[in-house]
């Protein structure tokens, strides 16, 4: 956990526009279609970060609040909306007090990411619809490079997931998947890597070069390019909306 506490108290400041995936609305908006069409009801973001997504439920009129794990990313978040520094294995909330509850792309962070999914259950209305997304490979013929890049770029990777997998963690014990949504999100990998500080110089280089060497089908199916010196490639998003077993 120390670890995941350092790198992102570093990058809390700039994190927002450390990608594009970050703030990217296509993706925000997916989000907040997974989650019904019911606003002004009561919503928990969990590993809020600096809350890019809450700030748009907030906006579409829901009652949002947050955690995270790591401080200063929580007082980013508590800028738009309440956010509290908690890990998410222990969510300081009653039962059955939320009709939604969202987590985008943590759970390869989680040391227990069952234990997570037991308290987003525990905290969840009976009825009530867990959004759960993060990205995954495109299909079994890039998952292996992929794997090796993420491996690569983060020391804390805990576990590479694929679309299958995810649900496979989601209904294992606490949700039934109701919907599964893709979305492609180009992201610029040069500003990603410079956006990175806890990366030396050579691991940036490396991970580069992994993606502009990529070998073929990844190449093709990231669509690869180079555009302006900068290295842009497509990355694959599943948004699962799961209810509460
Ligand atoms: C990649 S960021 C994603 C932030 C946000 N969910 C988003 O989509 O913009 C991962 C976040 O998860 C938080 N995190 C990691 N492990 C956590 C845990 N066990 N409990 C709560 N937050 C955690 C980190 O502090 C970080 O802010």
């Amino acid at each position: 956990m120390n670890q995941v506490i350092n790198q992102f108290t570093t990058r809390a400041k700039t994190y927002s526009a450390s990608a594009n995936w970050i703030a990217d609305q296509g993706l925000i908006k997916a989000h907040i279609e997974a989650a019904g069409a019911r606003p002004s009801k009561n919503v928990l973001e969990l590993c809020c970060g600096t809350g890019m997504v809450g700030r748009n439920f907030a906006a579409a009129g829901w009652h949002i609040c947050g955690i995270d794990l790591t401080r200063a990313m929580a007082e980013e978040a508590n800028g738009f909306f309440p956010c509290i520094c908690s890990p998410a294995e222990q969510v300081p909330f009653l039962d059955n007090a939320f009709d939604v509850v969202v987590l985008r792309q943590a759970y390869f962070l989680l040391e227990n990411g069952q234990k997570v999914l037991a308290e987003a259950h525990r905290v969840l209305k009976p009825g009530g619809v867990f959004v759960f997304s993060q990205t995954v490979p495109f299909s079994t013929e890039d998952s292996p490079w992929l794997e090796h890049i993420h491996r690569t770029k983060q020391a804390q990777f805990r576990e590479f997931f694929t679309e299958e997998s995810l649900k496979s963690q989601l209904e294992q014990e606490f949700f039934t998947v109701k919907n599964v949504r893709r979305l492609t999100v180009q992201e610029n990998i040069t500003r990603w890597l410079d956006e990175a500080p806890e990366l030396s110089v050579e691991k940036r280089a490396e991970v580069s070069a992994l993606i502009e060497n990529a070998p073929e089908p990844y190449r093709s199916l990231h669509k690869v390019e180079t555009v302006n010196g900068q290295v842009l490639e497509d990355w694959n998003w599943v948004i699962f909306s799961a209810e509460k077993k």
